[in-house]
């Protein structure tokens, strides 16, 4: 069976593991010179990850702030304090989008927000407070990023998923989100026919390559302070992260 079968089939265990003690959009205030709050470190986790389709087709998947089906959450299950933006998919600064898992509530609120055309689909938002008790972790972020930009000609596109976060635990922390968000970014190649990229060439595009991918930014701090958490495979158990990995968009 594969990894991702093997994720697909654990997360459906995931949604009563995890309990989230956001109450509003607020972060905490940092102390010491961590950027932190008490009892939380600095981390951080990247994934990059390509998938041989399209910018707009990725954009279907993906372009409504309120849909993350490709997430995991089902259709109408995510809300917003935007409701104008609800009706015209065109999301900024300050809109937040909740959902409940397990009885717990997510909030998430939009720092940077900017889908052209031709890319690249630059999205960042906070993330308040929660916990993830299989994890035994806490953590929350103030840069939750996401960039997608067409690669090879127009025929691929990469995800750039890179989130700053203060956690009780960073190296756990990192290692829950990069699973989390390498099983989002390969959900939305498998919502559009589940092929994987190899190469522009296999893509007829010849051998051109990225010219390097934009980052994104916000009016927000980029990074915090601390050093990276190292993610270091085998910290936790694999099936344990898998049971997690549907059950947030983080
Ligand atoms: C949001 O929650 C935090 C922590 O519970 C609290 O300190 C803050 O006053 C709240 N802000 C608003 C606008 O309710
Ligand atoms: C939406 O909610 C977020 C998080 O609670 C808040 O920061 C923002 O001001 C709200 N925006 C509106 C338009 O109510
Ligand atoms: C949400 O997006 C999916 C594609 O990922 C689409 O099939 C579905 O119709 C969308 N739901 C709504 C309510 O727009
Ligand atoms: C965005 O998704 C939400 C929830 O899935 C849906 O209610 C809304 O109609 C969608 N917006 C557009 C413009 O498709
Ligand atoms: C859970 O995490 C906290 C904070 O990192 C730690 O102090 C505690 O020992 C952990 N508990 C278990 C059962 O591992
Ligand atoms: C973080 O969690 C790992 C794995 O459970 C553990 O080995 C490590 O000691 C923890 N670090 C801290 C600072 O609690
Ligand atoms: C794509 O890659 C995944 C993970 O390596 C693998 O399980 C799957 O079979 C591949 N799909 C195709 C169509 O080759
Ligand atoms: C690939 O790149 C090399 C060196 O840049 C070039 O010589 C070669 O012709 C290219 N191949 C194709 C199929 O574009
Ligand atoms: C993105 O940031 C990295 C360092 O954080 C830098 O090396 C790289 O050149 C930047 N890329 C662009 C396109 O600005
Ligand atoms: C991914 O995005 C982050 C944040 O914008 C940036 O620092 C980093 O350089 C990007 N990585 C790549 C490979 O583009």
């Amino acid at each position: 069976m594969s990894t991702f079968t093997t994720l697909a089939l654990l997360a459906t265990t995931a949604l009563a593991q995890v309990t989230i003690p956001a109450t509003n959009g607020s972060l905490p205030a940092a102390v010491g010179n961590t950027g932190c709050a008490a009892g939380y470190y600095p981390g951080t986790s990247q994934v990059i990850y390509t998938v041989p389709y399209t910018y707009q087709q990725v954009l279907s998947i993906i372009g409504n702030y309120t849909n993350l089906t490709w997430s995991g959450s089902p259709d109408n299950s995510v809300t917003t304090n935007d409701s104008k933006a609800l009706m015209t998919n065109n999301w900024g600064p300050g809109d937040a989008r909740f959902y409940d898992i397990a009885g717990a509530h997510v909030i998430e609120t939009i720092l940077t927000y900017s889908k052209p055309a031709n890319g690249p689909y630059v999205e960042v938002h906070t993330l308040a407070p929660l916990t993830v008790p299989a994890a035994n972790v806490s953590f929350y972020s103030d840069f939750d990023g996401q960039v997608y930009q067409p690669i090879c000609g127009g025929k691929a596109t990469t995800g750039n998923y890179t989130i700053n976060f203060c956690a009780t635990n960073a190296s756990v922390a990192s290692q829950v989100l990069s699973m989390l968000h390498m099983t989002d970014a390969v959900t939305v190649g498998t919502f559009l026919g589940g092929k994987n990229f190899t190469s522009c060439a296999a893509l007829g595009a010849g051998n051109a390559t990225s010219t390097g991918l934009p980052n994104a930014t916000s009016s927000m701090p980029a990074m915090y302070t601390g050093a990276a958490a190292n993610i270091k495979a085998g910290v936790l158990g694999t099936a344990m992260v898998a049971a997690i990995a549907f059950a947030l968009c983080l």
